[in-house]
């Protein structure tokens, strides 16, 4: 479903991904570690066409992304929830408009988008803050209405950065639930992580990133 070939990534003559060939297969579930600063932003950014491979073929679900052009884009990523290492939440806008955004987007119509975002704000337990501004929440909470939001148009990939980075256990743990179950309807899902707590707990295929090389654990 997703298959880099020799994929290499520079910042000016600073190389941070060398040559990488990955096939992901579809509704796996795959870990990306490796040391900060080894490139695991870089490659998911990568695949959600954030930023462009300097050299290498990408395909996902058979298209070639990196011939997409840029008007292709916005509908590519259509496919993909994505939780963001920053969140990326929009400041203007309430939690619960955060989550009915990418619905919206989709032409999603009012009661069945209503509905939906009522799950969504269930699921991450923010029933309570859908009215407040992102700033006024906790980190944490932050980081949930960015998984709410990713979780909520049913992405058949799910690419998520470090999503449990300003979460205690039980609550990375119950994330962690959210996306397994997103994976056993059959969602691909790829997670950058350090916490060694979430691998243990839900172990799947790993690939450390060190050197810009991708190694298989
Ligand atoms: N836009 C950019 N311009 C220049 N250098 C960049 C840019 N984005 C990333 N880098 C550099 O590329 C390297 C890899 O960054 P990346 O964010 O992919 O690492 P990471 O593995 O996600 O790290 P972390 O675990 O800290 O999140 C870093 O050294 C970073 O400074
Ligand atoms: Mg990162």
């Amino acid at each position: 479903m997703i298959q880099l070939y020799h994929v290499s990534k520079n910042y000016g003559n600073y190389q941070v991904l060398t040559d990488i060939s990955l096939n992901v297969e579809k509704g796996e579930f795959l870990y990306i570690t490796g040391p900060s600063g080894a490139g695991k932003t870089t490659l998911l950014n990568i695949i959600f066409c954030g930023v462009k491979a300097d050299q290498g073929q990408m395909l996902v679900n058979g298209k070639n992304v990196l011939k997409l052009k840029n008007s292709d884009i916005p509908y590519y990523r259509r496919e993909i929830g994505v939780v963001f290492q920053d969140f990326k939440l929009l400041p203007r806008k309430t939690v619960y408009d955060n989550i009915a955004f990418a619905q919206r987007v989709i032409g999603v119509r009012n009661k069945k988008l209503k509905k939906k975002v009522w799950m969504a704000l269930k699921m991450v337990g923010l029933s309570h803050k859908k009215d407040l501004l992102p700033l006024s929440l906790s980190g944490g909470e932050q980081q949930r209405v960015a998984i709410a939001r990713a979780l909520i148009n049913e992405p058949s990939i799910i690419l998520a950065d470090e999503p449990t980075g300003n979460l205690d256990y039980d609550v990375s743990m119950e994330i962690l639930s959210l996306f397994e179950s997103a994976n056993s309807r059959g969602a691909t899902v790829i997670v950058a992580t350090h916490n060694r707590e979430i691998i243990k707990n839900f172990p799947h295929r790993i690939i450390r990133l060190n050197y810009g090389k991708a190694v298989e654990n």
